[in-house]
């Protein structure tokens, strides 16, 4: 039996995020979802990329034992190719609105002496993608800051750990396929590169995450959990 009890999720309103909630809500969880778009099981509207209002709508909400950073956003461009603009929107929402979040919530979590936080980073932190400059390196970013707030609360009884899911038939999976000049193909593309024949369904994806988040993680902290069907082991 799990000794943590209420569970916030990001990007609770698609895809891993929404997945999550779900998944953490079946294991007894209550769950606070957070979202930029109001939705179903969406209980905060906000802008994570927003520090003062994640603070404020965060002030709001009681204890909370456990935090899933899902929400993320990408980008398909070269570093030649990505606008300026872009590279900061993108950091913007996958780093610091980590940061922003875990900041509002951490101080609650070191008082009470116990938490766990569980980051969406990407096999695309892991290993170059071509053409996804900017996501890579803020995913990469995304490991990095998990291993530091691991070790910086491992004293306060708080673990952080983070995914690396590989391709996930999620709603922005499905939006990068239809932008492409040849979906099909695309996504041909995208399943033969998979071992085992598949992309992976965001369910898969939120098991992980709520083990992580689950006493039956107790001794890990400062991991990256790939989930991938096995596309960066070849
Ligand atoms: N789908 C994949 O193949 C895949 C692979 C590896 C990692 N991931 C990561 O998993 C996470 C979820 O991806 P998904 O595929 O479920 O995407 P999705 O687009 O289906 O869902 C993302 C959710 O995050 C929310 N969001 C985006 N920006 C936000 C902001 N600034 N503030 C608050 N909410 C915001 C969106 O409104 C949306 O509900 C992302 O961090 C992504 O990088 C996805």
């Amino acid at each position: 039996m799990d000794t943590q009890r209420v569970a916030l999720v990001t990007g609770a309103a698609s895809g891993i995020g929404r997945a999550t909630a779900l998944e953490l809500a079946a294991r007894g969880w209550e769950v606070v979802g957070l979202d930029r778009a109001a939705g179903e099981g969406v209980a905060v509207t906000v802008d994570v990329t927003d520090t003062e209002a994640v603070a404020r709508s965060l002030a709001e909400v009681g204890p909370i034992d456990c935090l899933a950073n899902v929400a993320g956003t990408g980008s398909t461009q070269n570093v030649v190719d990505t606008p300026p603009e872009l590279w900061d929107a993108v950091f913007a929402v996958n780093v610091r609105g980590i940061f922003n979040v875990s900041r509002a919530l951490l101080p609650g979590m070191i008082a009470r002496g116990s938490g766990v936080i569980v980051n969406a980073a990407s096999i695309a932190g892991m290993v170059g993608l071509k053409n996804r400059a900017a996501y890579c390196a803020s995913k990469g970013a995304v490991i990095a800051l998990t291993k530091a707030m691991a070790i910086d609360h491992v004293g306060d009884g708080i673990r952080v750990n983070c995914v690396c899911p590989g391709t996930v038939d999620t709603p922005w999976v499905g939006r990068l396929i239809d932008a492409a000049e040849d979906p099909a193909a695309t996504r041909a593309a995208l399943v033969a590169r998979q071992p085992m024949g598949r992309l992976g369904r965001a369910e898969e994806v939120a098991k992980a995450i709520a083990y992580l988040a689950s006493d039956d993680a107790a001794f890990v902290t400062g991991t990256e959990l790939v989930i991938d069907g096995g596309l960066v082991a070849g």
